[in-house]
């Protein structure tokens, strides 16, 4: 993964390495940090469409009022921070965004209300979250729970939370397998280490609820709009470990993630081993809306043009 040449920092376009941070700052060492992972994808060799960008800094400004940030700039500036920094620093193929908000250095009180927020956008060129060229991941229910409401706030896409994501994915690391499943602190699935579940049973489409101390996906959405197109039935309820194992179909989705299959569960083959029927329809459907080649709505696509500029401010 390559760093794009220019990042946009604290309302100006700047190189890259010019968006750095002091070892004190607070979101460093405490986690008071809300990010987004968002997606430019290839549409043609002078095209990428940033795929819902409005949707992600609408729940960039959520996460950060949830753990009580002020984000210093408005909508529109984030928007436009977002195209200039994958226009300006063009490389081909996929693109992954990364806007960040943290609390800077102050001191060390925990009570960060005085400190100051400081925001950033980089980017990175993107090929593939999971190991490519798989016919589906080899998944593990993890030892650890998901962050639950009462101790964190699981819909906040915050810095700290994050720490309970890398251990999960460590483990399953560790032990062989591709990614992990977290269950909430009722022992009902919640979701990945860093997308959501969904699972195919009888003909049917069921997801975790929001309830289930999951991340409120864009992908998550996305999917429930493309099986409502296609006519899937699809429903929100809480899920059982056992009603995993028995479904015929599970995959994941996220920003990073896309739509990926998973086809086995702590050693049980899931279906028949293979990419199902619907999981396939879903993430043919999901590479044609973020390629441009179907459109459900004009505001979910942004579309940036290599145009050769040079930053207007502070490079
Ligand atoms: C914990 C977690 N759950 C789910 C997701 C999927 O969300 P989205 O589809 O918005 O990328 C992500 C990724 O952002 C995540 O980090």
């Amino acid at each position: 993964m390559q760093p794009l040449k220019y990042a946009w920092f604290n309302g100006s376009i700047v190189p890259f390495e010019k968006a750095s941070c002091s070892v004190l700052t607070h979101g460093l060492n405490y986690g008071t940090s809300v990010f987004e992972g968002i997606r430019a994808f290839s549409a043609g060799d002078d095209r990428k469409i940033v795929f819902r960008n409005r949707d992600h800094i609408s729940r960039f400004r959520k996460s950060a009022r949830m753990i009580g940030l002020n984000l210093p700039y408005d909508d529109e500036s984030l928007y436009r921070g977002v195209e200039d920094v994958v226009r300006l620093g063009w490389i081909g193929g996929d693109v992954y965004i990364r806007p960040i908000a943290y609390v800077g250095f102050g001191g060390i009180n925990l009570d960060f209300s005085r400190y100051k927020v400081e925001v950033a956008i980089a980017a990175l060129s993107f090929n593939s979250y999971f190991e490519p060229g798989k016919k589906g991941l080899r998944v593990c229910v993890s030892s650890w729970r998901r962050v639950s409401g009462d101790t964190s706030l699981p819909l906040a896409k915050a810095g700290g939370n994050y720490l309970n994501s890398c251990l999960a994915k460590f483990e399953a690391s560790r032990n062989g397998y591709d990614e992990a499943i977290f269950l909430d602190e009722h022992g009902s699935v919640s979701e990945g280490t860093g997308e959501n579940i969904f699972l195919v049973y009888r003909d049917k489409l069921i997801t975790p609820p929001l309830s289930s101390s999951i991340l409120d996906g864009i992908t998550r959405d996305t999917v429930l709009r493309i099986a409502s197109n296609l006519g899937v039935t699809w429903h929100e309820s809480s899920v059982s470990r056992g009603e995993l194992y028995r479904a015929d179909e599970v995959f994941f989705t996220g920003t990073a993630a896309g739509v990926t299959p998973i086809v086995e569960i702590d050693g049980r083959t899931v279906g028949n081993g293979e990419e199902g029927r619907y999981t396939r329809m879903i993430r043919e459907e999901y590479d044609n809306l973020t390629r441009g080649r179907k459109v459900y709505q004009e505001d979910w696509l942004t579309w940036v043009k290599a145009d050769g500029a040079q930053p207007v401010s502070g490079a």
